[in-house]
């Protein structure tokens, strides 16, 4: 099957990956390369969309591609910072605008007689968000689409499939943003809505075959999803030449080390289960800094790991459930048009001494997508909607020093939460939930007696990415019933509060 890729050209804007996954959501398939560094295979890019920008074209930082292999050559959509651009480094006139121009507009003075706006009506909303504005197009332009703000809302270039949009088709405010991009891709641009969960399957099994041949790879499972799909992927490879190792670490959920196990092998998965509990906990006794509790946790991981990957004989590969996001070369917006990698917010690396290669089945994808591509490889439905949870586990959730007590009143705190959430069916409107043990003692009373036991916080929040998040309003019932609980059957605690804090200026976990 011919891969018809479409290339996203990053000019730092908050929507870029928005854009991608809009694309993604036609069955196309796209990648985001930096707008100052095109990709080797140019050649296999059917059509370019250049992204909005944070930088105005009419300051010394406008950021300057190189279209000369792309123009007049592949189909071109320009949003916003990309339309700007066309007319003002050709014979336009892109100025600062009088009004300001963000939010709701609705479209006006369509050229329905274009492809470009098939399916879509006068009166369409799109999405603003722009403070310059193009008041003069180019010689060579013809105007498409006018907002009451904005004359020039869209336009296109005569002679070339190039089309430029002042307004964001990829935000969800834009309600036919989706028709507009399928215009663009399909109809305009030829291009095949031919990727899907299952094609991804089999392409990336084809490419596993071929790269690991009989190579044996060693794979760290978590729990979570990203390593688990990677897992079944390469399973599905490679066979029992994937060896998955899951390391308990003594900071997972109540029972969640045997549960899984147990999972993983109903999958068929050559797993190792590795209990190093006692090893984490005595390389974290008496650390009470938050940084020093991860990098102690990192630290462990490594030597467990590398001792159980070592035991395999002839072991060539690592295998990692990055995804997309974490390997996006974001163009920073603040630091002028430098590039940056987004840093892993992981459990530390590996380290170079195991000389291993590395293998990411997952790196192209984004996280709903490896939830899509989970389901259509059968992988069970609960196990894919589990909640994020963090490599340092509960250690981060315990405030201050850990022992075992401590992170067994934890998991039994944390377990009767879950489970309260699944119960209610309240578990998946929720991003990620989890209980905090408060280095507090407080006052109670139960029976005639005074207690003086541990306060415990609970922290529900909704969110897409963990970057930023808000608490989530959890019924009151249900948050008293949970209180109840907790108090009458964990022993050692008194105290039950809710944390109201959005992420920011707080942050998801505690520590
Ligand atoms: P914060 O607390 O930064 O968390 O708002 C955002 C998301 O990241 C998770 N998290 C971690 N995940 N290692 C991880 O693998 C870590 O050290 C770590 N710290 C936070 C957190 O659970 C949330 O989903």
């Amino acid at each position: 099957m011919q891969q018809h890729n479409v290339l996203i050209l990053d000019f730092g804007s908050q929507y870029t990956q928005l854009i991608a996954r809009r694309v993604r959501e036609l069955n196309i398939y796209c990648e985001i390369h930096p707008y100052n560094k095109l990709p080797e295979n140019l050649d296999s890019f059917k059509a370019v969309i250049l992204s909005g920008s944070p930088v105005s074209v009419k300051s010394d930082d406008a950021l300057h591609p190189d279209l000369s292999n792309i123009r007049g050559i592949k189909p071109i959509l320009a949003v916003c910072y990309g339309a700007q651009y066309l007319a003002h480094f050709s014979d336009g006139l892109v100025a600062s605008s009088n009004t300001r121009e963000y939010g709701r507009a609705n479209l006006s003075y369509i050229k329905e007689s274009e492809i470009f706006f098939a399916n879509i009506s006068e009166g369409s909303q799109v999405w603003m968000s722009h403070s310059d504005t193009i008041k003069e197009l180019p010689k060579n332009a013809v105007l498409l689409a006018s907002t009451n703000d904005v004359k020039n809302a869209a336009y296109k270039i005569k002679g070339e499939t190039t089309f430029a949009i002042q307004f964001h088709p990829e935000v969800y405010h834009s309600t036919d943003g989706k028709q507009l991009l399928e215009n663009f891709l399909v109809s305009i641009a030829g291009i095949e809505q031919n990727w899907t969960p299952d094609s991804f399957v089999d392409e990336t099994v084809t490419k596993l075959k071929a790269k690991l041949k009989d190579d044996k790879v060693v794979l760290g499972l978590s729990g979570g999803v990203d390593s688990t799909v990677a897992a079944v992927l390469l399973h599905k490879a490679i066979g029992n030449n994937l060896h998955c190792i899951f390391v308990n670490n003594g900071l997972l959920r109540k029972n969640e080390f045997t549960d899984v196990l147990k999972q993983y092998e109903g999958m068929g998965l050559n797993v190792k289960g590795v209990d190093a509990s006692a090893r984490f906990l005595n390389e974290l006794a008496g650390l009470k800094d938050p940084e020093a509790k991860r990098k102690a946790i990192g630290k462990v991981f490594i030597d467990v790991f590398d001792d159980e990957a070592t035991k395999i004989e002839n072991a060539k590969w690592l295998a990692q459930g990055t995804i997309y996001p974490d390997v996006i070369e974001s163009v920073s917006a603040t630091g002028g048009p430098s590039a940056t990698i987004k840093s892993h917010h992981n459990v530390g690396g590996l380290p170079d001494f195991m000389k291993l290669k590395v293998v990411e089945p997952l790196r192209m994808i984004f996280k709903d997508e490896v939830r899509r591509v989970g389901a259509s490889m059968g992988i069970d439905k609960d196990l894919l909607g589990r909640h994020p949870f963090p490599g340092p586990g509960l250690a981060i959730r315990i405030l201050g020093d850990i022992d075992a007590e401590k992170v067994r009143i934890l998991q039994e705190v944390d377990a009767i939460f879950i489970n309260g959430l699944k119960e209610n069916n309240l578990y998946n409107k929720v991003w990620q939930a989890g209980a905090i043990l408060l280095p507090v003692n407080s006052v109670g009373v139960m029976g005639d007696e005074r207690t003086y036991e541990k306060v415990v916080a609970l922290r529900a929040v909704e969110s897409t990415d963990g970057m930023t998040a808000d608490w989530v309003n959890l019924p009151y019932e249900f948050l008293q019933k949970i209180s109840n609980q907790i108090i009458n059957n964990v022993k050692g605690v008194n105290r039950v509060v809710y944390d109201i804090s959005s992420k920011p200026p707080a942050t998801i976990e505690w520590e």
